[in-house]
Order: structure tokens, then C-alpha cells, then sequence
């Protein structure tokens, strides 16, 4: 965990430098002094922000097995669920806008009574915006059921807290983070025989038009559910994991076009929803979280950040990039986890993470948090 410090506060000039932060050191530390200001984070999405879901779930898409976890000082280094090292973006955005606690997985035992009152974390590996998304691994939860599962959490903040209390604490007090659409691609549109028969035939415009008209109906009826401060990601460079890179066996520096060109085409039109629903949900704040970006500049220019690689898997096996069997007990394993932007073939390690997470609490360019960060998205009241 010492070298993970290190490393993050060697590159944070370098953020300041290369992705204009803004902010400086004694902002942040000022800023994570401040433990008053959130009370609950719902986290919602795919096996980029699973905090153990899928442990409960006969599924295909499991994380609970070492070395995953191996740097998670909550578990004392044993697997959890997460999908990567250490903390995912959400633990981290958490821990730094004063949460005690990580949001509980909705299916874990101890997610009842006043454990929720912090936060519910209904991501799960495999998930999509799609129902079909993510039929490959047997089970997953998607997102129409992630929303149903809330619907069920605020019914017990009502509990908790009484009618009016929760309704208040809810809007102004809590924040929903939204990090899903990924495997709409990777587990459903590239994988076409696996999927429903339209498909094979649909064009990529018509299969985004599709999956934005589902989040639209998602986004709003957590708005009828009483969510207001909404931070939505969109979808990664995912042309550019390990697997892709292994499969498609294309150059060290090079990533492969069209899961990144259908990645950047829904991108787009995540923007505009974003800003539609801004208009459209009065009392609502929807910010965009341009993840593509951030981990683009991170790849690119992983040097600069103190990385070895950006193209290699610490954990997995197969291929130029280790990036074919996923990271499990038998994989080969890189020596220090935290020289590597990826930590298995889809999953960003957790020093990638930091950074990225540094960004979307406290970065000040509107290319990538707007219309304004999750430090002042928490603070609006
Ligand atoms: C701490 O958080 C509260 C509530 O979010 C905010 O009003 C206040 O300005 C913050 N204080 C500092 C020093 O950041
Ligand atoms: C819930 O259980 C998990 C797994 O045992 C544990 O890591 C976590 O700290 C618990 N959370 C709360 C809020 O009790
Ligand atoms: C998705 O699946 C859930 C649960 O199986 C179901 O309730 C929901 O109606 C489905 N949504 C669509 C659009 O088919
Ligand atoms: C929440 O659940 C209730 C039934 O308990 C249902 O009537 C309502 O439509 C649900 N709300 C949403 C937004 O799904």
C-alpha cells in the first residue's frame, strides 16, 4: 500500500501539469477534512464499481478469488469482489467525501438497518444498461433490476427515517453514481451469436439509439425515486483493454478501432442526455464523468504517471498482453501492482483509480467533469 501512496502523491503534480487539476494539494487535504458533507452514496453499474454483488449470485462473473483484492486494506488483502487490486473508483470517491463506511453491497446480510443509511452499492459484474447484456455469465444484475433493489432500499429510509426526513436526506444529501454501458458492448453488441437474433442486424446507431432510450427511463425513475445529485460515467476506451488488445492482437501502442469507435458514438449521446435531463428534471443535477478521457490520457501518456505499461495486465494470462484468461489463483502476476494502469485484461488497477478518482472529485476542466466536480456536486445545496 506504500508504494500505491507514493506513487499517488508523485503524480499529482503531474496532474496539475498535464490535466490542468486546478485544485492544489492543500485544497484536497483541506477538502478531505471535511467529513460532514454526504450521507448516502447509491452506486449503480457494472464489474467496474462491484463491491461484492456478484459473491451472492450463481453467475460465470465472480471476483471473490485471490489475487484479487490482494492490496484492500479493509479486507486485509483478501478478495472481496472487486474486480481489481485495491478500491475502486467509487470506494475512493467515497472515503474522500467523508463516508465512514463503503456503501454495503445490496445482496450482502449486513446491508439492513442503519448500515444503508451511508450508502447501497448495486453494481455487478456483467451488468448493462440492456437486459440481454451480460447473458454469457449466466446471472449478473443489470441495471432495470438495480433500480428495482433501490426501490426497495427507499422504502426503508422511509423506515429509518420517517417520510419527510428521508425524502430530504435523499435529495439533498446523497449522491448517485452511475457506471454502466460497457458491457452493452463488450458482452452484447461484439458478440453478436450470443446475442438476441435482431441484433446481428442492427447498426451500431440503432443499437446506442436503443441503449439511451433505456438509460433516459433508468435515469428518470431514480428521479421519481427522489435521487437529484446524479454523477453518470461514460463508457471507457474499451478498444484499448488487455483483452481487446490480446484478441485483436494489434500493436503495443495501438488499440482496436471499433469497440472504441461505438464507445465515443454512445459517448455522445450520453452528453446530450446528460444535458436533456438537466433541462428536463427540475431540481436535478446530472454530471458527466468523461471516464474515456481521463483513462485515454492515462494510456497515452502512462509514463508521465508513473506507470511501466498501460498495455499489459498485471494480473492474467494469454497473449502479448496478458490479456486472454482472466486474473484468477493461477495467473502470472506482475511484481509491483502499482506500475500497471491495468490490473487484469479489463479492469484498471487501483493507482490507475486514484487518479482518476483525483480528477472527478476535485478536477476544474470541463472536458472531463462538468458541470461541476463531486466535491461541489456533494456541497450544492
Ligand atoms: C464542509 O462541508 C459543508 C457541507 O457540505 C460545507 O458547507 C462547508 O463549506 C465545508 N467546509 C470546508 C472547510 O470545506
Ligand atoms: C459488511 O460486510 C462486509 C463483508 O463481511 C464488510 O467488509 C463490511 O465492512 C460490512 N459493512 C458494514 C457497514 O457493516
Ligand atoms: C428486464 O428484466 C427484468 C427482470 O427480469 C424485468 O422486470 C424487466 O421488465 C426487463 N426489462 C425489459 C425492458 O425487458
Ligand atoms: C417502486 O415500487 C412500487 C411498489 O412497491 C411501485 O408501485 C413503483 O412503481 C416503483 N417505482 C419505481 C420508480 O420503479
Amino acid at each position: 500500500m506504500d508504494s500505491t501512496s507514493t506513487c499517488y502523491g508523485a503524480t499529482i503534480k503531474y496532474l496539475v501539469l498535464i490535466l490542468s487539476i486546478g485544485s492544489e494539494c492543500s485544497g484536497v487535504i483541506r477538502a478531505q477534512d471535511n467529513k460532514s458533507g454526504l450521507g448516502a452514496s447509491f452506486i449503480f453499474g457494472d464489474s467496474l464499481v462491484d463491491s461484492g454483488n456478484n459473491n451472492y449470485l450463481p453467475t460465470l462473473s465472480k471476483a471473490n478469488i485471490p489475487p484479487n483484492s490482494c492490496d484492500f486494506k479493509g479486507s486485509g488483502g483478501n478478495p472481496t469482489g472487486r474486480y481489481t487490486n485495491g478500491r475502486t473508483i467509487a470506494d475512493i470517491v467515497g472515503e474522500e467525501l467523508g463516508q465512514p463506511n463503503y456503501a454495503v453491497p445490496f445482496l450482502a446480510p449486513n446491508s439492513t438497518g442503519k448500515a444503508i443509511l451511508h450508502g447501497v452499492n448495486y453494481a455487478s459484474g456483467g451488468g448493462g444498461i440492456l437486459n440481454a447484456t451480460g447473458r454469457i455469465f449466466i446471472n449478473r444484475l443489470g441495471m432495470d433490476i438495480q433500480i428495482d433493489y433501490f426501490n426497495i432500499t427507499r422504502k426503508q429510509f422511509d423506515q429509518l427515517l420517517g417520510a419527510s426526513k428521508a425524502r430530504d436526506y435523499i435529495m439533498k444529501k446523497s449522491i448517485f453514481s452511475v457506471t454502466i454501458g460497457a458491457n452493452d458492448f463488450l458482452n452484447n453488441y461484439l458478440l453478436p451469436l450470443l446475442s438476441t437474433g435482431t441484433r446481428i442486424t442492427q447498426t451500431p446507431d440503432s443499437f446506442i439509439h436503443d441503449m439511451i432510450n433505456h438509460l433516459r427511463d433508468q435515469l428518470t425513475r431514480l428521479y421519481q425515486l427522489d435521487a437529484r445529485k446524479f454523477v453518470v460515467s461514460n463508457v471507457g476506451p474499451i478498444g484499448c483493454i488487455p483483452y481487446q488488445k490480446s484478441i485483436n492482437q494489434v500493436n503495443e501502442d495501438q488499440c482496436v478501432d471499433l469497440p472504441n469507435k461505438l464507445a465515443q458514438q454512445y459517448n455522445i449521446r450520453l452528453e446530450d442526455l446528460l444535458s436533456e435531463l438537466n433541462n428536463d428534471l427540475p431540481g436535478a443535477t446530472f454530471v458527466h464523468a468523461n471516464v474515456y478521457d481521463l483513462v485515454m490520457e492515462l494510456i497515452t501518456n502512462y509514463n508521465q504517471y508513473g506507470f511501466e505499461t498501460s498495455s499489459k495486465a498485471c494480473c492474467g494470462n494469454g497473449g502479448q498482453f496478458a490479456g486472454i484468461i482472466p486474473c484468477g489463483p493461477t495467473s502470472s502476476m506482475c511484481s509491483d501492482h502499482s506500475k500497471y494502469v491495468f490490473w487484469d485484461p479489463y479492469h484498471p488497477s487501483e493507482a490507475a483509480n486514484l487518479l482518476l478518482a483525483k480528477q472527478l472529485l476535485d478536477g476544474t476542466d470541463k472536458r472531463f467533469i462538468s458541470p461541476m466536480n463531486l466535491r461541489q456536486l456533494r456541497d450544492l445545496s
